[in-house]
């Protein structure tokens, strides 16, 4: 059990790369956090320096209160699960497991205990015995975990645990992490660039670009109102459609106009922006390719011309360009559309597409903050 609090945490590693600027969170015991990013935004550097494996060039890290900064990583109470498992191949299930312990001098009827206890819940107790070249990828990372749960740690730290994994396994692992959290009680910071697992498993997700901080926010907070245009495209897959339009207001209602067609924006934000004192003029629309819908010609719909359709499936991704050429993602559910409809979805079709007031996001083209948050 612990919380962790990071105030004004910057890193600066030598030729003056600055990998993180200016982190400041609060943590809460028992809370699972997920730091998600680009490649190269700093999430490793963070959780490193929380580690205890990374020097803190500026600000505190604290753990239940008491700051760490000069802690080794052993006295700080956490446990560390990496992307590359980073077994003993030479030792045994259990003896890996029980590596920790044994440096501990723990008494070997407990370490006993302890194992078999992990084994158990990450069902890998019929493997105890063998060889870490022996174990598929998934049973692997198992190990690793099982490794990091032994130690009765108060924050479990995991940089990208499942990276290595096939799709497939991946999936899987990532419910066995949500059953993991509700077995382990315990706080939880988990490093991805995937923003499925940051959504699934998060209670808070905290995207990063640059080493600054983007959004803290839960992941329908993120989702439903990012705070601006990189959390609105990083967020959501495909990602969301952006285009630059124009925002008018006739006797106190606002419409965007996208390439010609004119659309009310929902009376909530329309409220909004009259309350902000928003004139109009330019902004970036963004409307999630699950937000748009097929449609019949009319002021309200947009012509297009179909490009690509993938069959995903349960649903269609069709890949349009409207008039001007702006390339577009609609998500269509394969189950609203009739087979005459199917058929005609071929590249080249004429289509026009339309999406609700409610769907949209705005941005200011020049902050590209949500001017709606
Ligand atoms: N030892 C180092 N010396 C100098 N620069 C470093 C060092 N380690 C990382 N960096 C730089 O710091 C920045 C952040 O790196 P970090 O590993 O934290 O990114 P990340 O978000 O974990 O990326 P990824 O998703 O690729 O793992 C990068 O620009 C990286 O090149
Ligand atoms: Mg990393």
């Amino acid at each position: 059990m612990a919380s962790v609090k990071l105030t004004n945490v910057k890193k600066v590693y030598d030729k003056n790369v600055v990998a993180v600027h200016d982190f400041n969170l609060e943590i809460k015991d028992k809370e699972f956090v997920v730091f998600v990013g680009p490649s190269g935004c700093g999430k490793s550097t963070t959780l490193r320096m929380i580690a205890g494996l990374e020097e803190i060039s500026e600000g505190t890290v604290e753990i239940d209160g008491e700051v760490v900064n000069d802690l080794q990583p052993k006295d700080r109470g956490i446990a560390m699960v990496f992307q590359n498992y980073a077994l003993y191949p030479h030792m045994s299930v259990y003896d890996n497991i029980a590596f920790s312990l044994r440096l501990k001098k723990v008494p070997e009827d407990v370490i006993y205990d302890k194992v078999t206890k992990a084994a158990e819940t990450l069902g890998i107790t019929e493997y105890l015995m063998r060889k870490p070249r022996a174990l598929s990828g998934g049973q692997r990372q198992r190990v690793a975990i099982g490794r990091a749960m032994v130690r009765d740690s108060k924050v479990f730290l995991m940089d990208e645990p499942l990276s290595n994994l096939d799709a497939k396994l991946r999936n899987q692992m990532r419910a066995e992490i949500i059953l993991l959290r509700q077995k382990l009680d315990t706080t939880f910071i988990y490093v991805t660039h995937d923003q499925t697992e940051a959504m699934t498993l998060a209670d808070r997700i905290v995207i990063m670009k640059d080493g600054f901080i983007m959004q803290v926010g839960s992941p329908d907070e993120v989702f439903d109102m990012p705070d601006n245009l990189f959390v609105a495209e990083f967020i959501g897959a495909p990602k969301m459609n952006i285009v630059k339009t124009g925002l008018v207001c006739e006797n106190g209602k606002y419409y965007v106009t996208p390439f010609g067609a004119k659309i009310a924006v929902d009376g909530d934000k329309g409220e909004m922006l009259a309350e902000r004192g928003v004139k109009g003029g330019e902004v970036l629309l963004g409307v999630r390719p699950e937000h748009i819908d097929l449609a019949k010609a009319g002021e309200d719909a947009i012509p297009c011309t179909l490009v690509v359709d993938e069959m995903m499936g349960s649903e269609l991704h069709l890949h349009v360009d409207t008039e001007d050429g702006t390339r577009m993602i609609v998500r269509v559910p394969t189950i609203d559309i009739s087979k005459e409809e199917r058929k005609a979805l071929v590249a080249g079709a004429k289509l026009y597409i339309t999406f609700g007031g409610k769907a949209m996001h705005l941005f200011d083209p020049e902050t590209e903050k949500n001017l709606l948050a």
